[in-house]
């Protein structure tokens, strides 16, 4: 399968509406109908001075979407999404290794990039814990759901120095007995 990251158009509204709104997105607040994305679109609000956004092409097709934030921050973080037919097959895991080196690569300031998760979203844990990315937070029942349950979550980041080295320094948990 070819992958390839291509950054969205002005033109691309309509695009991102099929996409956005086509599927249930699990681990995401609510579900955007077209109206919503479209004025998103207008607004500039997936492409503008903090935010870029990418279609993750696989063999030509649109399989997922990288958006990337809060890029006049310290910190950037990302949103990512493989549509369903698509996912288990390597995909988000060669998103996050690509967004990782054009983030590093596009920014020479940053020095680490962020992402958070709902703590039961082992597919997307892994992806995280596959490039290097280490769990740094852990917030418990900070993750509400319209059923009405709290979930738990969690917290990862890579440090440009281990992203050149190739290592994932863990934070000192047993710090505690140091205060
Ligand atoms: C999370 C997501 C981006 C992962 O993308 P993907 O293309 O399916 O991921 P990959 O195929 O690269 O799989 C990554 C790893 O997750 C593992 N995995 C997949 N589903 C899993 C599950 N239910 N439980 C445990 N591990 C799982 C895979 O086994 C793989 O690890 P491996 O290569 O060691 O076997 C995708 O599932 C998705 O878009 N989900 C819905 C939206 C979402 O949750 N986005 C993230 C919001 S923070």
């Amino acid at each position: 399968m070819h992958i390839e990251f291509s950054r969205i158009s002005p033109g691309d509204a309509e695009s991102l509406a099929d996409f956005l709104a086509g599927e249930e997105w699990p681990y995401h607040a609510g579900t955007q109908d077209r109206e919503t994305v479209r004025r998103r679109a207008a607004e500039g609000l997936y492409d503008d001075a903090e935010t870029r956004t990418f279609w993750v092409l696989a063999d030509g097709e649109r399989a997922g979407l990288v958006k990337l934030q809060d890029l006049a921050d310290d910190t950037p973080m990302f949103d990512l999404r493989v549509r369903h037919s698509w996912r288990g097959r390597g995909i988000g895991t060669q998103a996050v290794a690509w967004l990782t080196g054009y983030l590093f690569g596009e920014l020479p300031a940053i020095t680490r990039i962020e992402g958070t998760t709902r703590q039961d979203n082992h597919a997307m844990r892994a992806v995280f814990r596959k490039n290097g990315y280490a769990k740094e937070s852990h917030y418990r029942e900070s993750w509400p759901t319209p059923d009405g349950t709290c979930y738990d979550a969690v917290g990862y980041a890579i440090l440009r120095r281990d992203w050149i080295s190739g290592t994932v320094t863990l934070p000192n948990w047993a710090d505690e007995s140091l205060t």
